[in-house]
């Protein structure tokens, strides 16, 4: 079953005026509210200290941070089902493929790869578990415009199944800014449901954070709503069961003068959210080479891939 997720205001006292100001502070979720420290929900909402440490306790009472035992949370890690990548190399460098309850953050400097391998997901979701798939739809939040329904029919084209079906159930949302973004994620339950959606791709999580925040004064607030953006995704992939997917770019650090010269944007936020980190960087042509970074428990290992009209396959031997 799946439990729903709870609003703000559906904590006992947040009426909608106090939700709001919440939200624009960063605020989107119980969980943010939970951890946040008094001082600082009485300066954003406006409130006493006492009111404010009420606030934060009926938070966390409402997240019942509820025990399990290690039986019950095996039972839910054999729920983790995976989708195929279509490149065998890159499934065994993942695991098995893009597990579901977990973030797979894309990283890669432009031309990497990173929207196409979206692309490849969206249609890969669509096919039945026994053919790599999880028989679901997919929504494809796009910042950047990228997204291309002419590479879907390619890649469905290329896979053999129906073109126009396969477009149908792809639900692409376009974020104009980072509000804009965070909003659709936090609209998202219905859909879920309602469209049967078993994957969320987010492309790109971070661009709109980066534009808009610029100033070093503003990097704090910046972090804090990037950091409850990403909390809501891994519990929506928790709670219903699906990969959730995103992209990131990567930063050039002028202090590094050997080995790699880019790392990854977001700082330690998208680090530690994300369950698995791949970075994707370019080879000769078509060819391109993923490595496993900062993986709790996948080994640090890499493996090449081609990007093709079908979308992602096996580099050839
Ligand atoms: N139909 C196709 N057939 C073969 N290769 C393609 C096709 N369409 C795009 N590509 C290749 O995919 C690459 C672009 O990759 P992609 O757009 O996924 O990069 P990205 O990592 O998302 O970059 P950015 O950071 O700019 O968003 C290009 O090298 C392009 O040649
Ligand atoms: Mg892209």
């Amino acid at each position: 079953m799946v439990e729903a997720i709870r609003k703000l205001e559906d904590i006992p006292g947040v009426g909608a005026m106090t939700a709001q100001k919440l939200r624009v502070a960063g605020y989107y979720t119980l969980e943010s509210v939970a951890v946040a420290s008094t001082r600082e929900l009485a300066e954003i909402v406006g409130i006493s200290s006492d009111k404010a440490l009420e606030l934060s306790v009926r938070a966390r009472e409402m997240l019942e941070i509820s025990f399990q035992t290690a039986e019950e949370l095996l039972k839910r890690r054999k729920e983790i089902a995976r989708i195929t990548t279509r490149s065998r190399a890159l499934d065994n460098l993942l695991g098995g493929g893009v597990e579901t309850q977990a973030i797979l953050e894309l990283i890669g400097e432009y031309g990497a790869g990173k929207t196409q391998l979206c692309h490849t997901l969206c249609v890969v979701v669509q096919l039945p578990p026994e053919q790599g798939g999880l028989g679901g739809n997919a929504l494809y939040i796009d910042t950047e415009g990228t997204f291309r329904p002419e590479r879907i029919i390619q890649i469905a084209q290329g896979i053999g199944i129906d073109p126009n079906e396969v477009l149908r159930k792809i639900v692409v949302a376009r974020a104009f800014n980072s509000d804009h973004q965070i909003l659709i994620i936090e609209k998202i339950d219905e859909l879920i449901e309602k469209k049967n959606i078993k994957i969320i791709i987010v492309d790109s999580v971070i661009s709109h954070f980066r534009a808009e925040y610029l100033g070093r004064e503003t990097l704090a607030i910046r972090q804090q709503r990037l950091n409850s953006h990403l909390h809501r995704l891994l519990r929506i992939a928790e709670v219903y069961n699906i990969p959730v997917v995103v992209t990131n770019q990567v930063i050039s650090s002028p202090d590094v003068f050997f080995g790699p010269t880019d790392k990854p944007a977001g700082g330690h936020i998208i680090a530690h959210l994300s369950t698995n980190r791949v970075f994707i960087r370019k080879s000769k042509k078509n060819l391109r080479i993923a490595k496993i970074i900062d993986s709790p428990y996948l080994p640090e290992a890499e493996c090449p891939f081609i990007i093709s009209e079908q979308g992602i396959e096996d580099a050839p031997e």
